[in-house]
């Protein structure tokens, strides 16, 4: 099983957006697909079960955090995706305050259970550098990282490419190991362009050639239909729709391509 990140400690750049629609895109290519919330906000949670169980049966992302499972399974969601969903546990200070080398350690031995299960494991995670962050960042084959072009949202990638190399230096030495992808971009806006550029210059190949337009259908196909943005074309039809439905195909084959 391949595991892939969706990681930067700034909020709203995109971390769920992106993994709701590349756990969907690999699952509809045949994939067999878990995908785990590690964000408390839940949102990929609301997004895949169409809000946040009480009390769930299956598997949630806290119990991998200290390895309690229970051998519950992964629940089935409609989009072919099967799910752990984020749970209030991953707000108890027994949890979120855990050690990191106690994380790393209980999540290699969950993950162990359902390794056999998948094919590719996608984890969204919250804006926190915390220890879940560490966790998911530790057995990661591939991490991908939302930034959108303004200086106030590549801050914190310096920070955050320090605590790969020092918890999995593997995906940094790794060619292609670790990407980064701009999002909501604004073409018309100088300030986006001339930021685009150093973010370029500063992180070179890093860099997907892939980008994400700021467009309105994929936040109507987020908040509104709760489907991927290629699928509301009968609800929402429109250019934005197109080309939106466009750049993100794109970008999930991009992702697929380098997570193989
Ligand atoms: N390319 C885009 N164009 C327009 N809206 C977008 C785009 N990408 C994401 N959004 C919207 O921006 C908002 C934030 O996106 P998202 O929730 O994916 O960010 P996040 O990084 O997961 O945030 P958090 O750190 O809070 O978990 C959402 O409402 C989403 O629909
Ligand atoms: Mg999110």
């Amino acid at each position: 099983m391949k595991t892939i990140t969706i990681a930067n400690q700034k909020g709203g750049v995109g971390k769920t957006t992106i993994a709701f629609h590349q756990a969907i895109h690999l699952a509809k290519n045949g994939k067999r697909v878990v995908m785990i919330d590690f964000d408390p906000q839940a949102n990929s949670t609301r997004r895949f079960l169409g809000d946040v169980p009480e009390n769930p049966e299956g598997l949630c992302a806290s119990s991998m955090m200290v390895n309690d499972d229970e051998n519950r399974k992964p629940i089935e969601t409609k989009y072919g995706v099967d799910f752990i969903c984020a749970d209030q546990g991953l707000t108890h200070p027994s949890v979120s305050g855990m050690l990191p080398g106690d994380v790393i350690n209980n999540i290699r031995e969950s993950f162990k259970k359902i390794e056999s299960d998948y094919d590719i494991c996608i984890m969204d995670t919250g804006p926190s550098l915390g220890a879940i962050m560490v966790g998911a960042i530790s057995i990661s084959d591939f991490l991908l990282v939302p930034i959108q072009p303004e200086s106030i949202s590549i801050e914190g990638v310096a920070a955050l490419l320090k605590t790969i190399k020092t918890v999995n230096p593997g995906l940094i030495t790794k060619k292609g190991g670790v990407a980064f992808v701009l999002n909501k971009v604004k073409w018309f806006d100088q300030l986006h362009i001339e930021m685009m550029k150093q973010i370029k210059k500063a992180y070179g190949d890093l860099v997907l050639n892939e980008v994400l337009t700021d467009r309105v259908a994929i936040n109507y196909a987020m908040n509104q239909y709760g489907k991927p943005v290629w699928d509301i074309g009968r609800e929402y039809r429109s250019q934005s729709q197109v080309l939106a439905s466009k750049e993100m195909q794109l970008l999930t084959t991009a992702i697929e391509r380098r997570a193989a």
